[in-house]
């Protein structure tokens, strides 16, 4: 008899930006006199930079050709980009990082879905909330949670990321084995400062606790006060994984390449007890399940680290940031508290009412989609998230149209 994984049932029966998306397309088939604008999941809509375009052509006429042709590649991603990445993601911003200790893959998602796998099944995972769904519904199918009562999975320390605490939960009293954090934040648009990162370093170190850090918005980051990097903070390299992303810096979304940083001094112990290497552990499981990305992609991603790529993708950043301060100053306008969008392509909005009636009004009355808050956690009630990835005509036409439905 075939079995199911059991902790498959405690999910909520599909993923969050599935559900809008079922949403939203029966609303099109029932309207389709009514075309929508969508403001929900954050998926780019910019064109690629011209130097990751350049990149992708030249490597593509490689392939085309028996003399450069190029097969499997290795694994954990090319030396030219592993390099580029050590050297301008990290090294100059006094973070030291080894190429060797980059591993580039298809997506950040995975990426940050998948690591859980390499740990124990009974360590205790300390989550935000509001969060990337993500990182809990990864930890309920490896059943490390119980049942979800009043929408919250036992088991799981959640970290409430409030406007009391500014939306960067402070550590807590008790000890977590893993915990999630996400700067610039999904969804709330929230930047940690040093000194919060460093408490967070300090209650890893002192619990033998392993932060996973997604810095996949790291781009957005325009205050120069703000760290980029988790390896920006002493002693980090040995508490902390660090997952980036190509999609939004770059608008990778439809061509996919992410990495993920584990310093070769992270450690993590074994049943009885001996310090094992987590960097050995993972290059295990991603030369077993993983054969790489694209050749083309990969030279794609290292063509953001170009003069011309950084300068591109830079402009790229402010436009979708241009984006976000016109919907701030339109939610200001309706009297609606936001925070989020200056260091982030995310603006977090206090509707004071359920957050997916306001998803419903939103779609219902102006044909604009947005994130319901709730779908992001309890915490995320009453809220909903606005993205600012979209043109700047359907930026001003969806702001004018939440306007005349809202007021
Ligand atoms: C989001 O909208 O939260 C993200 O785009 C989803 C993702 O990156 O997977």
């Amino acid at each position: 008899m075939i079995r199911l994984n059991e902790h498959y049932a405690k999910l909520k029966a599909s993923y969050l930006f599935a559900d809008i998306a079922r949403r939203v397309t029966a609303y099109t088939q029932a309207r389709p006199d009514r075309p929508v604008i969508r403001l929900g999941i954050g998926d780019v809509t910019e064109p690629l930079p011209p130097a990751c375009i350049a990149a992708l052509h030249a490597a593509t006429d490689e392939m085309a050709s028996r003399a450069t042709f190029r097969g499997y590649g290795p694994e954990q991603g090319y030396a030219f980009l592993r390099e580029a990445i050590a050297q301008h993601d990290f090294q100059a911003r006094g973070a030291k990082i080894d190429p060797d200790e980059i591993f580039v893959s298809d997506g950040a998602k995975c990426d940050v879905g998948n690591i859980q796998e390499i740990f124990a099944p009974d360590l205790r995972i300390a989550i935000p909330d509001p969060v990337y769904p993500v990182y809990i519904d990864t930890n309920v199918m490896a059943g490390r949670t119980g049942p979800n009562v009043d929408g919250r999975y036992q088991g799981i320390l959640y970290l409430d990321s409030t406007a009391a605490n500014g939306y960067v939960p402070a550590p807590p009293a008790e000890p977590a084995d893993l915990v999630y954090l996400c700067f610039p934040n999904n969804p709330t648009g929230a930047v940690a400062t040093h000194a919060q990162l460093a408490a967070w370093v300090d209650y890893a170190r002192r619990h033998s606790a392993l932060l996973l850090f997604d810095a996949a918005y790291e781009s957005f980051i325009r205050d120069p006060q703000i760290p980029h990097s988790i390896y920006e903070i002493d002693g980090a390299r040995d508490v902390a994984i660090e997952f980036r992303s190509y999609s939004k810096v770059a608008g990778f979304t439809g061509l996919r390449c992410a990495y993920t940083v584990i310093p070769k001094t992270l450690t993590a112990r074994d049943a009885a007890g001996a310090a094992q290497s987590v960097h050995a552990l993972w290059n295990r499981r991603h030369s077993t399940k993983f054969n790489g990305v694209a050749y083309p992609v990969q030279r794609a991603a290292a063509a953001v680290y170009t003069a011309e790529g950084r300068q591109q993708t830079r402009a790229l950043a402010d436009f979708y940031l241009g984006n976000a301060r016109l919907i701030r100053e339109a939610m200001g306008r309706l009297g609606l508290k936001c925070v989020g969008g200056d260091n982030a392509p995310y603006i977090w909005v206090n509707t004071g009412r359920d957050s997916w009636e306001f998803f419903d009004l939103l779609l219902n009355k102006a044909q604009v989609v947005c994130t319901p808050g709730a779908g992001f956690g309890r915490c995320g009630e009453g809220h909903v998230r606005i993205s600012a990835f979209n043109s700047r005509e359907n930026v001003v036409a969806a702001l004018a149209r939440i306007a005349a439905a809202v007021k």
